[in-house]
């Protein structure tokens, strides 16, 4: 079986979230099982281009409207992540250090799924399934199917998998001229809501569909930023497959990035260095519980409650409990947050920025980590932080309804709360303080977390019977 995952990002060579993760996990775990997975994406010019080595594979011309662009199809050589990886090269579009955030990001992604169609319209044989990944590769099962150049993809299977359904890809009508020689009876299938919409056409043309935890799926039918009846017709071929973490690089007994190696044995003591460490580094006191906050600073993840709650939390507790935030996004919550922490700079430390070490080294030494995710597919998040020992305290939502168990519940590890508001966040602070005071449930908890096993080996059979299926 021969899989081919397109993607706009893959850890460690291009990650601005847990797409990335994923996309640098499922394919080593895929071979390993014994599947060829390979994995395609853009030629960023990110650190990893420039320590690895690479041979070119294919270069070709191809067209986007009238326009005739030259693409160059590099593979690395030493199959240094476990997968067959290649890259794309498009002058003037995908040679940019950022994956995303540019005004024409559409024309970008547009033209990057075209060089992979192309590309493999010329392969001498065909794989078992295409698998696409968010918006970003959504034109590719209508493209393999209805334009006239690549008519030899158009039985070849493919799987989308949603991992986040508020971001679309939409595109004006007058683009549709983008997209190469397509058979113009099928302009619904690229239509939602009168604009091109690549995350719906994926969903309409691709044989199976799957998001990333069973909850999202469900929810998608209710709340998926204008494509609820759209998921809720084709909910036959959608399923939700929860996602794994690739216990190789979040290991606390032998992640690089942390000073302090821990096992679920070691865990109190373990847990207490990386702390001070951390304390240290921001200038805490590590004999306090420590809350950390590490993601995208955006609406999805509710970040925007947090100056809120957490001066609610500051006016309620003193200087009991402590907090690091490390992220980035809406400039407002970012001042917001830096406003906040320059006020109460005894307890409350903020870090803008995507920092992969730091995120390990905090994984490992909070006591708490907080998710209150207005949506969330799925979070990777929670689980790194189970992992190391780290209590998680979830909105019930999404993926952190299907991993977190509320430790008020039978063999409950985590915290719960309903709403992504003040309240119910300074509650489940409150809640988290008391447990932080009993380290004989502490350290129960702690336990049992980090012997849950959410690795990938069992997922990757999910979607191997995705692949079967089709
Ligand atoms: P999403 O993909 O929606 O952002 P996930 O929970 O699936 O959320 O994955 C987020 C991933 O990105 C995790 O690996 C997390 O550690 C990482 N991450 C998010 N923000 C940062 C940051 N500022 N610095 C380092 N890593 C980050
Ligand atoms: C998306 C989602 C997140 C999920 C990740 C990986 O970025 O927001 O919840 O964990 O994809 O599937």
């Amino acid at each position: 079986m021969e899989v081919v995952h397109i993607s706009a990002e893959c850890y460690p060579v291009a990650k601005a979230g847990g797409l990335g993760d994923v996309v640098g996990a499922l394919p080593k775990y895929q071979n390993k099982a014994g599947i060829t997975s390979k994995v395609v994406l853009p030629m960023y010019r990110t650190p990893f281009l420039y320590t690895s080595d690479w041979v070119v594979d294919y270069k070709a011309k191809a067209y986007m409207g009238g326009w005739e662009f030259e693409y160059t199809i590099i593979k690395e050589v030493s199959n240094k992540l476990g997968f067959d990886l290649y890259l794309v090269d498009i002058a003037g579009l995908l040679d940019r250090q950022k994956i995303y955030g540019y005004a024409d990001d559409a024309k970008r992604f547009t033209a990057f799924q075209i060089a992979v169609v192309h590309w493999m319209s010329h392969w001498n044989h065909q794989p078992t399934a295409v698998h696409c990944h968010d918006y970003h590769a959504g034109l590719i099962p209508f493209m393999m199917q209805h334009c006239y150049d690549y008519q030899n993809l158009k039985d070849v299977p493919t799987v989308l998998t949603i991992h986040n359904a508020q971001y679309q890809g939409w595109m004006p009508w007058a683009q549709s001229l983008l997209i190469p020689r397509w058979d113009l009876s099928k302009k619904g299938l690229l239509d939602w809501g009168d604009s091109i919409n690549p995350l719906a056409a994926a969903i309409k043309c691709a044989s199976k569909v799957t998001t990333v935890s069973p909850s999202y799926m469900q929810e998608l039918m209710h709340n998926a930023n204008g494509l609820e009846t759209l998921i809720a017709a084709e909910k036959n071929k959608c399923v939700g497959i929860l996602n794994g973490i690739d216990h190789e690089v979040w290991n606390p007994s032998t992640d690089n990035y942390l000073t302090e190696h821990f096992s679920v044995k070691t865990v109190t003591a373990g847990k207490q260095k990386n702390k001070q460490n951390i304390c240290d580094q921001f200038g805490l006191d590590a004999a306090k519980p420590l809350f950390v906050f590490i993601g995208r600073l955006v609406g999805e993840k509710a970040a925007d409650v947090l100056p809120g709650a957490l001066h609610i939390a500051v006016q309620t507790y003193g200087a009991k409990a402590s907090y690091v935030i490390l992220g980035s996004g809406e400039p407002a919550v970012e001042a917001g947050l830096t406003n906040l922490a320059l006020a109460n700079n005894n307890c409350i430390k903020v870090s803008v920025g995507y920092n992969e070490s730091l995120s390990h080294g905090l994984y490992a030494a909070a006591d708490f980590l907080l998710m209150p995710s207005r949506v969330e597919p799925c979070g990777l998040n929670q689980l790194y932080a189970m992992r190391y020992g780290t209590v998680p305290m979830v909105r019930s939502t999404g993926g952190l309804q299907d991993t977190v168990i509320d430790m008020g519940d039978e063999g409950g590890y985590g915290i719960r709360f309903t709403h992504a508001n003040e309240t119910d966040i300074v509650q489940s602070i409150r809640r988290a303080v008391e447990v932080f005071e009993n380290k004989k449930h502490l350290l129960w908890m702690r336990e049992r977390m980090m012997q849950i096993n959410h690795s990938w080996e069992q997922t990757v059979q999910s979607y191997t019977r995705v692949y079967d299926s089709i």
